[in-house]
């Protein structure tokens, strides 16, 4: 007999195309940021990285567990323009690509988030 499944928590939406999350010039080359949309206790949290004038957006969500990568600014675990490590279990994500190269969740990915940079503003698009 199958065992009853229980219903999945959906995560909480994205941001609104053009919700501006920060300016460029706040995030630091070849480090990040986290920032927390909606409410307190069930956010959208997100990550940004930069490259040079290139920002990559990342779903702020472990694949392995579900959970935050880093919940603050100071604990991001970052190789600049290389990799960012989760907080919980040390899994390695690739900068570019957030596949994960090393770790409990080997070969699945972040969730990438549209973003852009528009008149020296980061937006959600
Ligand atoms: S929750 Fe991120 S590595 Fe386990």
């Amino acid at each position: 007999m199958q065992e009853p499944s229980l219903p999945r928590k959906q995560p909480p939406a994205t941001p609104a195309t053009g919700t501006v999350v920060c300016l460029l010039a706040d995030l630091p080359d070849g480090g990040g940021r986290v920032f927390s949309f909606g409410p307190e206790d069930d956010p959208f949290r997100l990550i940004l990285l930069r490259s040079g004038d290139q920002v990559i957006a990342w779903h702020n969500r472990c694949p392995h567990f579900g959970q935050p990568l880093a919940l603050k600014d100071e604990w991001l675990i970052l190789k600049p323009h290389t990799t960012l490590s989760c907080n919980v279990h040390y899994a390695r994500f690739r900068w570019n690509d957030g596949v994960c190269e090393s770790g409990d969740c080997e070969g699945e990915s972040l969730t990438g988030v549209p973003v852009t940079v528009r008149d020296g503003q980061v937006l959600i698009v």
